[in-house]
């Protein structure tokens, strides 16, 4: 293994103030909403989510407490600002926030109640520091294992007034107060969701243990979510609930991720997938795996222990006599194996006609909204390098 990093100088870990993880942790928001006399709270939520009755034991834990429970359903993928608007305008009369989804709805119940604490418009509260203050009591509780949003500070939405274009908010403000990580509430996720979901975790986790700004407590919590994830996504994904371990331990993988990027930063994984998604209208998660190992194979030569590490932790037996390179190589292999073993393409042809104007523009577009990424990056990008990136990741894996 690498060496575990300096300690000679101090390292600041963020966190939410409480994570309650493991089977029935969502019990826990009775006492966090009996702690805090709560008398009203408000589930952020996705329709489907409130349809299915996924929403229906954090409710009842809610309402156990006394809490008259109201829900704003109207969150979508890739949540717009509107809906940021609608849910802190829901909120109003509430003195508790509790997102429970994916990270759609985590994000939006955590802007939600950034901006239900302000007079400033939610515009002003986006990019870096522009929350004025704390939010009221939020809780966070995700229903998928993925995008470790529940411990982040971070949110991304989509500005309609700009065609759709992503914008992020970062603020240690928006870290949340509890998050209730359950394992039991992602059983209903479909295959292609736990698919999608977990590679986002692993996204994470790999881009955090190569990102410049890596410390050795993000690389203990990357180092174990990639083991984890490695050991537990497939099976997670074609068992479901007749694995129960897999699933849980898909959960924990999540958030230890989720822990280890929000201290650490991503990459350039999580900056191409901006104008993937956008134009191809592909989630954030399914994005992240298709690029991941694109990237990873651009980025190795910079970082070859890392990655030899990254193999040895995804499962790859090293060879007699190979070298660090070789081996290292051989970390990339392993996530194409992955994503074919959950049915997840290796290439972005599936997903458009692209030729060189559109990654000209995937390009740009990665470097306008998303340069913080690029700059964590291990190696070095320009605007050429991110297309040929883009090329590869058309020609696939044997590129
Ligand atoms: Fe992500």
């Amino acid at each position: 293994m690498s060496d575990i990093g300096s300690l000679a100088e101090s390292h600041t870990v963020q966190s939410p103030a409480h994570v309650e993880y493991g089977s029935g942790a969502t019990a826990e928001l009775e006492s966090f909403a009996s702690a805090r006399d709560a008398e009203a709270a408000l589930i952020v939520t996705d329709g489907n989510l409130a349809e299915s009755g996924v929403i229906d034991g954090p409710r009842a834990h809610l309402e156990a407490a006394g809490v008259d429970v109201t829900t704003y359903d109207g969150v979508a993928p890739e949540p717009k600002l509107s809906m940021v608007e609608e849910a802190a305008a829901a909120a109003e009369s509430v003195d508790l926030i509790v997102g429970v989804g994916g990270g759609s709805s985590m994000d939006t119940a955590k802007f939600a109640a950034a901006l239900a604490a302000t007079d400033r418009p939610v515009r002003a509260l986006l990019g870096m520091d522009n929350v004025p203050a704390p939010t009221g009591p939020l809780a966070l509780v995700p229903t998928t294992a993925g995008t470790g949003s529940e411990v982040t500070h971070i949110g991304v939405f989509a500005d309609e007034r700009e065609g759709g274009v992503k914008r992020v908010a970062f603020s240690p403000h928006l870290f949340a107060d509890l998050a209730a990580v359950d394992p039991d509430l992602t059983a209903t996720m479909p295959p292609g969701v736990a698919a999608a979901t977990g590679l986002d975790a692993l996204t994470h986790a790999v881009e955090s243990y190569v990102s410049l700004l890596r410390t050795p407590y993000t690389d203990t919590l990357a180092r174990r979510a990639v083991e984890l994830v490695a050991e537990n996504l497939r099976p997670a994904v074609t068992q479901g609930t007749a694995n129960d371990t897999a699933r849980a331990r898909m959960s924990l993988a999540a958030t230890l991720a989720g822990q280890a990027f929000a201290n650490s930063g991503l990459g350039a994984v999580h900056a191409l997938t901006y104008p993937l998604g956008m134009e191809c209208d592909l989630g954030h998660g399914l994005a992240n795996g298709v690029l991941l190992p694109h990237v990873m194979r651009y980025n190795v030569p910079a970082e070859v222990d890392r990655f030899a590490d990254l193999a040895d932790l995804l499962g790859v037996d090293r060879r007699p006599g190979e070298s660090d390179r070789a081996f290292a190589d051989r970390s990339v292999e392993a996530v194409f194996d992955l994503l074919e073993d959950v049915n997840v393409p290796t290439s972005i042809a599936p997903f458009g006609a692209f030729d060189r104007e559109t990654f000209e523009r995937f390009a740009d577009v990665a470097f306008e909204h998303s340069e913080h990424n690029i700059e964590r990056n291990p190696r070095a990008m320009d605007r050429e390098d991110v297309i040929g990136v883009f090329a590869a990741a058309e020609r696939g894996r044997e590129s």
